[in-house]
């Protein structure tokens, strides 16, 4: 009987691509995957760190699926396991391993020597490899691990390592191997895709793209996450000669304070941001921008915040994901005094995501019979170029073309 494996993923796009290639990996080994957690012998979390909220979902996570299933073995993966290392085994005593996310290739090994009773701990070493996968209509590709960046409230560069970049030629490899399976729409992901480079032929990220552009079968490209201070004149005309390349852009802003910004350490002003997307507007005027914003970082007054809400305000995004300030231990910002009370954080929250959503809807609304660009991943639901949802009845997966559009529900855009 093969081992059955179910592997919970928490966090940001890079955790689920993780676990997309753990999973390639324990296939490889001749591992099985269950649907459901209770019918596993070997249950993973992929854990992330990013805000306390978040840790404290996943670890009150954790404790209930042990007790749901008392027989399974259990490997924490992540930015969590990193961060608590082998303290955890205290914690979680049925702990089989911890693993750091650079140490995401060791998997094979690390659940094959706790399905045989032993205890792991992965936390420092590891790097990148290749995996061949099948894949479904959309599929991530990771180009770039690590993060250099250290904004001052980040714990990403403490738990995932340096910035390192993967070779063009495996990436491509990778893209070519999921386009045979069937793939149609690659995203690339990093912390930090803008500042990728290929030591072999010293290309930059707009050369990756247009290469991944030649690959037959795939139609749409998409990339996350770009940081603002990297953007290049190159990637801005990209979008306009690149046909593959999906019109949407995510550049998490954070802040509209040229304050809080030079606090969080991010290296431009809100009038460089803004002439970025002027920029981007100008070579693909069908652009959709969306963002990331943190209300309540220590020190933000009631004018800083004005200030961001009328970023978001002449910015029009798209969409805009708004996040309440977590003090993280280790970070810069965590020996600032956060004096937000959180009663504030969240009338921010709610004011931004307010405002957000006025934005996001008209924006929606401005589609209404046009034809918008849609690849479906499953049958009646796609995504358009800009990344809205779509719904039409009776569309396939795999199906890509322009689709009218006759209304908006809610976020959505439906189709004829
Ligand atoms: N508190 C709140 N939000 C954070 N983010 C990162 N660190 C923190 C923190 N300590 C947000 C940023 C980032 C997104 C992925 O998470 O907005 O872009
Ligand atoms: Fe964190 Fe900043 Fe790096 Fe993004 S760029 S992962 S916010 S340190």
């Amino acid at each position: 009987m093969k081992t059955k494996i179910y592997i919970r993923t928490f966090g940001c796009q890079m955790n689920a691509a993780d676990s997309g290639v753990m999973r390639g990996i324990l296939e490889d080994r001749g591992f099985e995957f269950s649907e459901k957690p209770e019918d596993a012998e070997l249950v993973i979390f992929n854990s992330c760190s990013v805000r306390d909220h978040a840790e404290n979902r996943m670890f009150s996570n954790l404790g209930l699926a042990m007790k749901k299933n008392p027989e399974a073995a259990f490997i924490l993966a992540g930015c969590t396991a990193k961060r608590y290392g082998e303290e955890l085994f205290k914690r979680f005593p049925r702990l089989g391993a911890v693993m750091a996310p650079s140490e995401l290739f060791s998997i094979g090994d690390i659940a094959e020597k706790v399905m045989s009773g032993g205890r792991a701990a992965a936390l420092e070493g590891g790097s990148y490899g290749f995996v061949s996968r099948r894949g479904g209509v959309s599929e991530f590709v990771v180009i770039q691990t690590g993060c250099d960046n250290y904004c001052s409230y980040c714990v990403v560069p403490f738990l995932r390592d340096a910035e390192r970049y993967r070779p063009a030629e495996d990436i491509l490899r990778e893209a070519e191997c999921l386009a045979a399976s069937g793939t149609n729409e690659i995203v690339f992901l990093g912390q930090n895709v803008n500042s990728y480079r290929d030591e072999k032929t010293g290309g930059d990220f707009s050369d990756l793209l247009a290469r991944a552009a030649k690959i037959d079968g795939i139609r749409r490209i998409r990339f996350l996450t770009s940081h603002p201070k990297d953007i290049s004149g190159r990637l801005i005309a990209e979008f306009a000669s690149n046909p593959k390349l999906a019109r949407h852009l995510h550049l998490p802003v954070q802040s509209g304070s040229d304050s809080v910004l030079k606090a969080m350490n991010r290296k431009y002003g809100s009038g460089d941001y803004l002439k970025i997307l002027e920029k981007l507007r100008e070579s693909a005027p069908d652009i959709a921008l969306t963002t990331d914003v943190i209300v309540g970082f220590p020190g933000e007054t009631d004018s800083d915040f004005a200030q961001t809400l009328n970023l978001i305000r002449s910015a029009a995004f798209d969409g805009v994901y708004v996040f309440k300030y977590s003090p993280r231990e280790g970070t810069a910002s965590f020996s600032m005094k956060d004096d937000v009370r959180d009663e504030q954080k969240k009338e921010r929250l709610s004011a931004a995501l307010a405002l957000a959503k006025e934005l996001a809807l008209k924006k929606r609304e401005g589609w209404i019979g046009q034809k918008a660009e849609t690849l479906f991943e499953n049958d009646d639901v796609g995504h358009s170029s800009q990344n809205y949802l779509v719904f039409k009845k009776g569309a396939k997966a795999g199906d890509f073309g322009g689709v009218r559009i006759k209304a908006v529900s809610g976020f959505r855009l439906i189709a004829e």
